[in-house]
């Protein structure tokens, strides 16, 4: 994603702001993470219970990546959630996944969707890409319908292809393209 993107890219929308996470969100992104409806929806790697712990190490092994694409979703004055992307490599360098989450007391306000649109667009400006693209769970529907707001389109349906919490899921496939 070179080097400088997740430390320098701020995105002042009309109902959030997408920023670099600071040190000092470690309170309200244990608060806003902490949330089995959030979790069950997310790779493991996003822990329940998210514990204030959980917040500062993440927030500590941020800072010492160079090429992590990851961003605070704040609102209201707070980190509420966040986004990131995530370029792959060797022939499908010109491909990045796009992940994201916010904190349930947030959720129905069209945040993601403006932050999801916002973000792709400045992705594709930034970054050589062709295709953003991101895997929900089938049975996800708020994230089905955030990623058709923000213009991607269903390319498939990876069948049983995750476990979460002992649960085989499908995924689907959701992509967009340099335009
Ligand atoms: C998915 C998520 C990011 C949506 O964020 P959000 O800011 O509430 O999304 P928006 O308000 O922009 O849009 C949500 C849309 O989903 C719809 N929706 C919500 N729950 C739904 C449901 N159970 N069935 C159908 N549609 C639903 C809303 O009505 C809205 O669509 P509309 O504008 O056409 O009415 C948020 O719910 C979340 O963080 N969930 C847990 C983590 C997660 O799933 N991350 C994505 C992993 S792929």
């Amino acid at each position: 994603m070179g080097p400088s993107a997740a430390t320098t890219m701020r995105l002042e929308l009309s109902r959030c702001t997408v920023r670099p996470w600071a040190e000092t969100d470690v309170e309200a992104l244990a608060r806003h993470a902490n949330n089995r409806k959030v979790s069950i929806h997310l790779r493991d790697r996003f822990p329940f219970p998210y514990t204030p712990e959980h917040a500062r190490k993440f927030l500590e092994w941020l800072v010492q990546q160079d090429s992590v694409s990851v961003w605070a979703i704040e609102v209201d004055g707070e980190a509420a959630g966040g986004i990131g992307i995530e370029q792959k490599t060797d022939v499908e360098r010109v491909s990045a996944e796009i992940g994201y989450w916010l904190g349930e007391s947030c959720w129905g306000r069209g945040i993601v969707t403006e932050a999801l649109r916002a973000v792709t667009a400045e992705a594709f400006r930034r970054f050589e890409l062709r295709r953003i693209y991101a895997l929900p769970f089938a049975d996800n529907p708020a994230s089905v319908r955030v990623l058709e707001k923000a213009g991607y389109v269903l390319e498939g349906r990876l069948r049983q292809s995750a476990i979460k919490d002992g649960q085989i899921r499908d995924q689907l496939l959701y992509a967009t393209y340099r335009s």
